[in-house]
């Protein structure tokens, strides 16, 4: 197969694929191994069949879903596939929807499709076919969500924190939105390897030696290591500036890290240990696992003969003692043009992008992955788009063409109150952030839940606080800035964790003062009411937003999802009393609706990695 090399975006992730046809539709629509359709992609398929018959066929070689209307007065779904069609044949998109709509036969998801506008197809949906397919999804072991990374392998690569450094807020943000992209190809069926490429080497190493032999304390190293790591370096440039040998020093000890020195070697290894030490314990209070910390230095043996490959063949050059690979002024990514990116410095030194060329290149080899996603902030955009395009020329293997590659950045958080510096205006411990999160959020619990026991209230504050930071980040354009407020993050209304989680509590405490609800079974759902059946659309929604999430790579289309999907919820519980509801078959049909919302939300907010609670 011949892929074509392109350059594109999706959203404003830099994406460097393989080109085969570009396509914002995930291949399940075009078939493939899937258990259960979206109702888009039913849909999908109905119109495609009809603008057939209408011998539009051969037209719509590229597939648009029909999608979710926003305003029930169209109908459940909307085509746009007549504007395509008109376009492509240059004729009235009206006139070609009526034509499709005429050849369209019956469908049992069906109840109507009409023609509205300039051309949109519009449908409304069969209530009884759309309960079903609600409760296909609730049994399908994946929930609905089509496995378009089945047999496909991905390589994520987030986190990556660097040693002897405090983990800073960006690497916070890096690690919740790479571990909610993790969470969100694995429910849509990739095989997954997480790899944290720690920031482990670097002349920064001899540095840290010269000042640990003269100012280290060892009572503050055992204390708080990384803040004593920090400190040190911090002394040495300040001392440096009066003496000079300090750097000759510096560089000698770097040389003997390089060389194998046992001594040096141990105190690199030492300070290596202290820093995951303290990055383990943000992990663990995420629940963020990684299958490999390969870090920098795990590549260090291989640069030089990558830097000689690439000279060899001409990807790079010699410039005043360094090699370097320059981007040329007509390169097809306007980006890139008149740029460089050095892989070894004057001193011989090798580099971050070196090191990241000499990264894809074993995971090339060990995973054979179809995508390799980068989780970092946008100062980096420059370096990720340079080394995409310095791999796919080199291509050591030959299979820079099955790999797609993308980074995905994100803003950088505003800090209005002043919540992730210290007083002395350093960057907090992230853990230490999480336990503020957890102190507010347990204020909130006393005095909101006082018949909770205490062991009760400690489990929400940890559950609420640590899931209140993670969704503030998620459920905002990562691609925007974000700014970090404790006040909204926690707060009971809008589209917050606590909001979330006090909805899905709220289903299960109906639940609990049922009788019905031991023999709790979803097998059918009303929609009698309006609200009900708003409710049952909702959650029929669930796998499309799954879908667009990861299409996209943005989390919060999903948490947008389940914001509205709770308060369908809501709207419903207010406006239609399960409990009270009188005739026992109908009373059970909604209490099946309230373990369907349950569910769907369990589902969604583990994607998120957010946990549940059924008390708070
Ligand atoms: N350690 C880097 C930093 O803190 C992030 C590494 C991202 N991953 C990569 N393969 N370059 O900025």
């Amino acid at each position: 197969m011949v892929f074509l090399r392109q350059l594109s975006e999706t959203g404003r992730n830099f994406v460097s694929k393989p080109h085969r046809f570009d396509n914002r539709v995930e291949d399940s629509v075009l078939g493939g191994a899937v258990s259960v359709q979206t109702i888009a992609e039913v849909l999908t398929q109905h119109v495609l069949a009809a603008a057939d018959k209408a011998g539009h066929g051969d037209v719509l070689d590229s597939v648009e879903p029909t999608v979710p209307t926003n305003n029930p007065k169209f109908g459940d779904y909307q085509s746009n596939h007549a504007f395509r069609i008109g376009r492509a044949l240059k004729t009235n998109p009206r006139q070609v929807a009526e034509q499709v709509c005429s050849q369209m036969s019956e469908h049992p998801a069906v109840k109507r499709a009409e023609v509205a506008g300039p051309g949109f197809i519009n449908f409304h949906l069969n209530d009884a076919w759309m309960g079903q397919h609600v409760q296909t999804q609730l049994q399908d072991a994946q929930f609905g969500v089509p496995q378009s990374g089945a047999d496909k392998t991905l390589v994520i690569d987030f986190s990556a924190p660097n040693v002897a450094k405090r983990m800073h807020v960006g690497h916070m943000r890096s690690t919740i939105i790479g571990d909610a992209l993790m969470r969100l190809h694995r429910a849509t069926g990739w095989h997954v390897i997480s790899d944290n490429h720690i920031g482990d080497w670097g002349t920064q190493y001899g540095k840290l030696v010269v000042g640990w032999d003269r100012w280290r304390d060892e009572d503050a190293f055992a204390g708080d290591p990384i803040g004593e790591l920090e400190r040190l370096y911090v002394r040495f440039g300040v001392e440096a500036e009066s003496d000079a040998s300090l750097h000759a020093a510096a560089r000698a000890e770097t040389a003997k890290l390089q060389a194998g020195d046992a001594r040096v070697l141990d105190l690199w290894k030492q300070f290596i240990a202290v820093s995951l030490a303290e990055f383990d314990q943000v992990y663990q209070r995420l629940d963020v696992h990684f299958d490999e910390t390969l870090g920098e230095s795990h590549y260090n043996e291989q640069l030089p003969g990558i830097v000689e490959e690439l000279e060899a063949a001409g990807i790079a050059q010699q410039s005043d003692g360094a090699v370097i690979i320059r981007f040329d002024d007509e390169h097809e990514n306007k980006t890139l043009r008149g740029t460089v990116l050095v892989i070894r410095k004057q001193d011989g030194a090798y580099l971050y992008g070196t090191t990241d060329l000499a990264t894809i290149r074993h995971r090339s080899r060990t995973w054979s992955p179809s995508r390799v996603v980068y989780v970092t902030d946008l100062r980096q955009q420059l370096h990720f788009q340079q080394f995409f395009d310095a791999w796919r020329a080199w291509d050591p293997d030959g299979t820079a063409d099955d790999i797609e590659l993308i980074h995905t950045w994100f803003g950088i958080i505003k800090d209005p109150t002043g919540a992730m510096s210290t007083r002395a205006g350093n960057v907090i411990r992230l853990v230490e952030l999480m336990d503020e999160a957890v102190r507010r959020a347990r204020a909130i619990v006393d005095e909101k839940s006082p018949q909770l026991s205490d062991a009760e209230r400690a489990e929400v504050a940890e559950v609420v606080g640590v899931g209140s930071v993670r969704y503030a980040d998620l459920s905002q354009n990562p691609q925007s800035d974000v700014s970090f407020d404790w006040d909204r993050m926690l707060a009971m209304d809008g589209n917050t964790a606590p909001y979330l989680l006090y909805s899905y509590a709220r289903c299960r405490s109906i639940q609990r003062k049922s009788d019905d609800a031991q023999s709790l079974d979803p097998s059918s759902l009303a929609m009698e009411h309006p609200r009900s059946r708003e409710l049952v659309s909702s959650i029929s929604r669930f796998p499309e937003a799954v879908q667009q999430s990861i299409a996209n790579l943005r989390p919060n289309v999903l948490c947008d999802y389940l914001f509205e999907l709770a308060n369908a919820f809501n709207r419903f519980y207010y406006d239609v009393s399960v409990l009270k509801t009188e005739e026992d078959d109908l009373r059970r049909c909604r209490l099946a609706l309230v373990e369907a919302t349950a569910l769907t939300l369990e589902r969604g907010l583990g994607m998120l990695g957010i946990g549940v609670l059924s008390r708070m």
